[in-house]
């Protein structure tokens, strides 16, 4: 079997990579090992950039989440006993994100792919990558894909990043002691916009999914088990860092799903090695708190999509030789924004009464001072593509 690209991984960077390649007439097939019901039931990001948002259109799949999705032009921090607003309307005119699952852009690209006869195989098994240097190939299930080029968007755990010979990537990396406790319900979100909050319980983050689907996060230790949160912890906890304003009561309701996210930064340069090219997960995580993970894969996709184009319509090889370059630079301001928005609203075990009140300076400062809120609204919108 042969194709121009080999994709490995159907997450949003696998499928819309193959996606755009099909809009420029470059074939590709997609090799995942979950079920097609697994993956469009992963429950994970939320909040789309206005630049993702824009791919998605131009692309011709963002027809359901401009009809479904909840556009948001602003989010609160809440701390101290009050909720400071930080408007992008005002900070960051005509920019402002989407809130609309992530599993439902897959289930988009999905049917999109499937739609224009796509070639997307789930479940298949000991998908290796070969021959990276030249006329690579990938094997799995006993099969073999011959290829011009491999895209490894297999997340982090995948099996591209490892096949790279040993000392050909530096890994630039940094753990947290917490994870997040992520959950599902069947309830009204009790707020219009997203909730940052920051208690010295530690930190909570309201979202939601729908008008009547809420979704919401928790601090926690690193080593925590689900087990260790029956519904009534979780409803406690979250009404204990959140219910911290006057006025404010958090409605509850049936929680639908629960999942513990460890939380890493964590890239790798550079994000190529002869014909592979990683994208999205499988070459940098960020802590979810900035909401970049999946912005960041999209953005990746878009720059690989135009290497690809220049490389199989001209024989061009300067734009892939330039690929990881051209990532990397989105890639390290993502990596700062979602550090920093993480030691800002996060409780530290070893924080003493001096970090802490940095800490609410901090934040005093993001909520009092225009020019620091704009720092804060055009990273979460998202940079503009290119800049
Ligand atoms: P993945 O989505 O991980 O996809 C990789 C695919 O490869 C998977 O389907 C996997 O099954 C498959 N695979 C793995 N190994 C193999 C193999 N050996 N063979 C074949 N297939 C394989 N980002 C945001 O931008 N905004 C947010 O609000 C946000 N919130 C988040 C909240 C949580 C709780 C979590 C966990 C993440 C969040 N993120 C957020 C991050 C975002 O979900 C990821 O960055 C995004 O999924 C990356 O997409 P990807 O396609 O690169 O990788
Ligand atoms: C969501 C996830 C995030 O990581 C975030 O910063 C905001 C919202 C969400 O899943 O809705």
């Amino acid at each position: 079997m042969r194709t121009q690209v080999g994709i490995i991984g159907a997450g949003p960077a696998g499928l819309l990579l193959s996606h755009l390649l099909h809009l420029r007439g470059i074939s590709s097939v997609v090799l995942e090992k979950r079920s097609r019901d697994y993956v469009e039931r992963r429950v994970r990001a939320g909040v789309l950039e206005q630049g993702t948002v824009d791919t998605l259109v131009e692309a011709g799949v963002g027809e359901r989440m401009r009809r479904e999705g909840l556009p948001h032009h602003g989010i609160e921090l809440r701390y101290g006993g009050a909720g400071h607003r930080i408007p992008f309307e005002k900070l960051v005119p005509g920019r402002s994100i989407t809130v609309y699952g992530q599993q439902e852009v897959v289930k988009d690209l999905i049917a999109a792919r499937l739609a224009a006869g796509g070639d997307v195989r789930f479940e298949v098994e000991d998908v290796a990558v070969h021959s990276l240097e030249s006329q690579p190939y990938v094997t799995f299930g006993g099969e073999r894909l011959d290829c011009d080029v491999i895209a490894g968007c297999d997340g982090f755990h995948g099996v591209s990043r490892p096949a790279v010979p040993e000392g050909v990537l530096t890994v630039f990396e940094r753990e947290y002691p917490f994870a997040w406790l992520g959950i599902l319900a069947r309830v009204k979100p009790s707020s219009e916009e997203l909730i940052y909050a920051r208690t010295d319980r530690g930190f909570a983050l309201h979202s939601m999914r729908s008008p009547t689907v809420s979704r919401f996060y928790l601090q926690v230790p690193a080593d925590t088990r689900v087990e260790e949160w029956p519904d009534e912890r979780i409803w406690a906890e979250l009404r204990a860092r959140l219910e911290s304003v006057p006025g404010f009561t958090l409605a509850t309701g049936e929680i639908i799903e629960k999942g513990v996210t460890p939380m890493r930064s964590f890239v790798v340069e550079p994000m190529q090695y002869g014909r592979l090219y990683l994208a999205g997960d499988a070459a940098h995580i960020v802590p979810p708190t900035g909401a970049k993970g999946l912005n960041l894969a999209v953005a990746d996709v878009r720059v690989l999509t135009e290497a690809l184009a220049a490389f199989f319509e001209h024989g061009s090889t300067e734009l892939l030789d330039g690929y990881s370059d051209a990532c990397l630079k989105r890639v390290w301001r993502a990596q700062h924004f979602s550090w920093w928005m993480t030691t800002l609203l996060h409780t530290f075990e070893d924080d003493d009464p001096y970090g802490r009140r940095l800490q609410l300076s901090y934040l005093d400062y993001v909520t009092s001072s225009e020019a620091a809120a704009t720092t804060l609204a055009e990273n979460y919108v998202g940079l503009p593509y290119g800049s």
